[in-house]
């Protein structure tokens, strides 16, 4: 794998290969054997011009568990606030000696600019451009329902029969597109619901079902039900009805939570408005994974390191190493 760019694109091959190297890096921290050397001499530069709490420490800790350097770059306190540019500041990191980099950005495509410029010659990860993909989060996201519905059974097994409702802000959600992507390439059945103020216009051609009523949804008791964040940073007047009415009728509650069949999973990719899309209790609740996602996350972002920088070549030697 060169880069990790989307998962429209991402073939059902491929993402099935970075699961299942995941498990494989999740058993390594599950028997506590908390670093391989599998990257040594490798430099994974983090370059987040968007804020960031999981993926970019996340990423941070998937690099270092495989032994590679790491250089933490925020454009907050940086030349880009002089004015520096997407090229410039890449090519200087890529002269410090960067294999991979890791971008989060606020303009949607600004990694495929990065991995097809020819400005740099390293690898290039999507940690979230825009409202266009976020990667990884739908891979942790797919790997943590796999997880749930498999456990130790989950290698090399797709999401064949697996009902996921994704709830909220799908307009400004690059979470949301990247899961639609990835759970309909695994085979999942994915609905979306929204008040009709939050659905993209091009929703039609998305591999899934729209519904605007969030009881009636649930009452078709999906396995996972996935909450987005409502992006009020990003939001028009004109897109939201009141916080009040939006968590009386798209907010996930107790009473909702209680609807779900009994294994059903409640999903969130943080960061949370807790009493906006989900009440307190709802994220806390024994069927809320959102603490199990983070987790996922890190052993995703090793296995999408490992592949890009590893590659096939030494596949079996780091599964060696993992196990
Ligand atoms: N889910 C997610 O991308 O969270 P952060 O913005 O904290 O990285």
């Amino acid at each position: 794998m060169r880069h990790l760019l989307d998962t429209k694109t991402l073939s059902r091959h491929d993402a099935l290969r970075i699961l299942d190297v995941a498990e494989d890096m999740r058993d390594t921290q599950t028997r506590e054997i908390k670093k391989l050397p599998t990257l040594r001499g490798k430099t994974v530069v983090n370059l987040f011009f968007e804020d960031s709490t999981r993926t970019r420490i996340s990423f941070e800790a998937a690099a270092k568990r495989l032994s590679a350097d790491v250089i933490n770059f925020s454009a907050k306190g940086s030349s880009v606030s002089k004015g520096e540019s997407l090229q410039d500041t890449a090519q200087t990191l890529q002269a410090m000696g960067a294999d991979a980099v890791v971008i989060r950005h606020g303009a949607s495509g600004a990694p495929q600019t990065l991995a097809t410029s020819g400005w740099i010659s390293a690898g290039v990860v999507n940690a979230g451009d825009g409202t266009h993909e976020h990667p990884t989060q739908a891979l942790l996201d797919a790997f943590t329902i796999r997880k749930r519905r498999f456990g130790a059974d989950s290698r090399g097994r797709d999401l064949t029969g697996v009902a996921v409702t994704i709830v909220g802000d799908i307009l400004h959600s690059r979470v949301a597109r990247s899961n639609v992507w990835l759970l309909s390439t695994l085979g999942a059945d994915v609905t979306l619901v929204a008040p009709p103020t939050l659905v993209p216009q091009d929703v039609s051609a998305w591999p899934a079902r729209i519904r605007y009523d969030l009881d009636d949804a649930l009452a078709a008791g999906p396995d996972a039900v996935m909450m987005l964040r409502i992006q009020l940073e990003r939001m028009n007047a004109a897109y939201f009805p009141t916080e009040r009415e939006y968590s009386r009728r798209w907010g996930l509650d107790a009473r909702r939570v209680a609807s779900l069949p009994a294994d059903s999973i409640v999903m969130h990719p943080g960061p949370m408005n807790r009493g906006l899309e989900i009440s307190a209790d709802a994220a806390d609740s024994p069927r809320s994974t959102v603490l199990e996602q983070v987790a996922n996350g890190v052993s995703v972002r090793m296995a999408a390191l490992y592949l890009l920088l590893a590659g096939e070549r030494d596949t079996t030697n780091a599964e060696e190493a993992a196990r």
